[in-house]
């Protein structure tokens, strides 16, 4: 991240995130897109390395804008979509309709002759009932992966675990189900079988879980000899929050994943499959911050310092539900940090809060700037309208500019939809 302090002022390529702030307000969500673009990169890179045939998929539930799906054209990236929003929010950007993979844990009717219609090039069928379902309202041959629960547990917060046996997601190799849903998919009139797709959790930091589902399933494959084109194995690599947590090594961890599949696929005598990922958190995440204005101090004393700035669980929901951590900087001042303190939403409810227990410097004060790091995947795509908080808007920082993605939500459009 090409975030400093240039002359006691927090600058991202060289810009003053205070004149940034001024222009477009605050909270206001900041994107280096440099990085943006570097972390897509990474991912092909190391892909390319290993030789196998691969394709990577932005999964659009990290932040979706149509800019960002425009960028996500230009650097040779599909995207992962899970509902008719998500889709309608793709349609409308530069990348290819046959470059987006529609999910879900319960399509409508609606979204599968929606995505049908607009061409994605394929579905990844998450139960038994959605195989019948696209069968019978497919009027021309579509294809698709299924979504399997390789029952293994990653390492992570259990609310983020997808692929533990009794999750809501996939179909369970170990119950028969999955086994019972690749036939059915073969059996299908109009869908043609390309493969298999797993995502074990997300924020995982190593790539063990990963290796080991990669073993377990094409051992099952071979084991039934089913045959494919492709295996998705999701996404899930982890970014860093803090000091407590380890960005997910790309380099070393995609080598370490592609020499398991081939080594499992060597073992096996079965054909190594195209590799497909889904990486949402780690292209974004790391190169969002969140830029906030304080106001409100309140000292309890012996107690607490609760710094209170202008957005909240509204635009920032992962403190409340994950009990995530993150870590702040005063952007107008470079000043040591030496004092503890909170820092508060502005909303109606205690567990608004963006951080608690953080040292940051003892001057902060109402009218200052703080930046909230590390914000860019899952906040704001988790933004609410809670007390009718406006969503803020977005702009993406290079070198050579500060350009708006997403405008701050207006007054008017709150209650656009309100019968008045
Ligand atoms: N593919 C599938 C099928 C997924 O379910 C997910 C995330 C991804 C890819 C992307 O995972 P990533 O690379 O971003 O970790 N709201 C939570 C995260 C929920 C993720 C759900 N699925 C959070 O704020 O941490």
């Amino acid at each position: 991240m090409t975030l400093q302090y240039t002359d006691h002022e927090l600058t991202m390529h060289g810009h003053k995130l205070t004149d940034i702030a001024r222009e477009y307000g605050t909270p206001l969500f900041v994107y280096d897109e440099t990085m943006i673009r570097k972390q897509c990169h990474r991912f092909q890179q190391a892909l390319k390395a290993s030789g196998l045939n691969y394709t990577i998929s932005y999964a659009s539930k990290a932040f979706s804008s149509v800019q960002l799906f425009n960028l996500m054209a230009e650097e040779h990236m599909g995207l992962d979509v899970v509902s008719e929003g998500e889709l309608y929010t793709a349609l409308q950007s530069n990348v290819a309709p046959d470059r987006i993979h529609f999910h879900g844990n319960n399509k409508t009717d609606s979204e599968i002759l929606y995505a049908i219609e607009s061409g994605v090039e394929y579905f990844v069928i998450d139960s038994l009932d959605e195989i019948a379902r696209i069968d019978r309202l497919a009027t021309r041959q579509v294809k698709a992966v299924l979504r399997i629960n390789p029952g293994v547990e990653a390492h992570t917060h259990e609310f983020i675990q997808t692929g533990q046996e009794d999750s809501k997601f996939g179909l369970s190799i170990k119950k028969g189900l999955a086994l019972e849903g690749v036939r059915r998919i073969e059996a299908a009139d109009h869908i043609d079988f390309m493969g298999v797709h797993f995502h074990i959790g997300s924020q995982i930091f190593e790539s063990t879980g990963t290796v080991e589902t990669v073993k377990l399933v094409i051992q099952w494959l071979n084991e039934n000899n089913i045959h494919i084109q492709v295996l998705n194995i999701g996404g899930g690599f982890s970014i860093k929050y803090t000091d407590d947590d380890v960005s997910y090594p790309i380099e070393e961890g995609i080598k370490t994943i592609t020499d398991a599949i081939k080594s499992a696929c060597q073992t096996h005598d079965y054909p190594v499959p195209e590799l497909s990922l889904e990486p949402g958190r780690s292209i974004v995440g790391e190169a969002g911050i969140t830029l906030y204005e304080v106001g409100t101090i309140k000292e309890i004393k012996d107690t607490n310092y609760y710094v209170s700035i202008d957005g909240g669980m509204s635009d920032h929901i992962r403190t409340a539900l994950y009990d995530a951590k993150y870590e702040v900087r005063l952007v107008n001042r470079e000043e040591p940090h030496d004092k503890m303190m909170t820092i508060a939403g502005k909303l109606c409810e205690s567990g608004d809060i963006i951080r608690r227990d953080i040292e940051l410097p003892a001057s902060i004060q109402r009218g200052d700037l703080l930046a909230v790091l590390s914000t860019g995947a899952y906040h704001y795509s988790m933004s609410s309208n809670y007390n009718q908080m406006l969503k803020p808007a977005v702009v993406f920082v290079t070198e050579e500019q500060v350009r708006p993605v997403i405008k701050r939500q207006t007054l008017a459009q709150l209650i656009q939809n309100d019968i008045i």
